[in-house]
């Protein structure tokens, strides 16, 4: 398979983020047993797994979202979550709720305002953030009258408001069409040829073939798999599904 733009060797091995051991339990089960992982500054990574093995909760977790009982973290040389810290890291949620009645404009703005970003530095930004998620034609549309690629587009654009050096992104081709898809998969090619590290949750395998540096699969709240996307041998698929017939709930090979 051609891989678009995916440069591993001029990565420099430094590490944006490092999860080592991450327990976390919800509603009395355990749903992250020992989840450790490490994302280098400049890459994509992709965090793969079947739905319910615990992409979203991790994610959670390293954003302060939820509070780990066990866990070491080290997130931009960091071994807390900041306000300053906070101020470097951007986020897309899965399926965002969006204030409807917002324009595209307008809710990048509320947006922007939680960065102290002085006012005409914001307006410039929300500019050429419209510009690049292709909406300047629908940025004084109310948000209810977007479709869902183009919700995904301003939720995306809300994420890089900050410029962050970090961004995670939940899910964020799920739903939509191949157009939509490659919108955004460019979008994130974008990003990281202006050197924002990107780690982001999907079980679209193809997804993670054309654009990621490198990824882990979840299953069962364990790492099962964690290596670049150059050392693969056959296709992503057949890898997928052989290390995840190997595990049980509760069992299996965890690395
Ligand atoms: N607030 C919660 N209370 C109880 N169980 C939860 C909660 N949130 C998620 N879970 C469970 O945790 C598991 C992992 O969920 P999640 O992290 O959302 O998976 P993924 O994002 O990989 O699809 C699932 O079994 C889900 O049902
Ligand atoms: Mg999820």
């Amino acid at each position: 398979m051609k891989k678009i733009n995916t440069t591993t060797e001029e990565v420099p091995s430094i590490s944006i983020l490092s999860l080592n051991n991450v327990y976390k339990t919800l509603s009395g089960k355990e749903i992250l047993h020992g989840v450790s992982l490490e994302v280098l500054t400049g890459e994509i990574f992709g965090f793969l797994g079947p739905n319910g093995a615990g992409k979203t909760t991790t994610m959670k977790c390293i954003l302060g979202l939820l509070e780990p009982e066990a866990w070491e973290l080290q997130i931009l040389g960091s071994p807390e979550l900041t306000r300053e810290i906070r101020h470097h890291i951007g986020f897309m949620p899965e399926n965002t709720y969006l204030y409807k009645y917002l324009t595209g404009r307008e809710f990048l703005r509320f947006n922007g305002k939680f960065f102290d970003i002085p006012k005409e530095e914001l307006e410039d930004r929300i500019d050429t953030l419209i510009q690049k998620v292709g909406l300047e034609h629908a940025q004084d549309k109310l948000l209810a009258q977007y479709s869902k690629g183009m919700l995904q587009r301003i939720g995306l654009a809300q994420a890089i408001i900050n410029r962050p050096k970090i961004v995670f992104l939940d899910e964020p081709m799920s739903g939509l069409d191949p157009v939509g898809r490659k919108m955004v998969k460019d979008l994130m090619l974008e990003l990281k040829a202006e050197g924002t590290t990107i780690f982001f949750n999907t079980h679209i395998l193809s997804d993670v073939e054309s654009i990621c540096d490198h990824f882990a699969i979840i299953h069962f709240g364990k790492i099962v798999a964690n290596q670049k996307v150059s050392d693969l041998t056959g296709t992503l698929e057949d890898y997928f599904m052989e290390v995840i017939s190997k595990t049980k709930e509760g069992i299996g090979d965890v690395i």
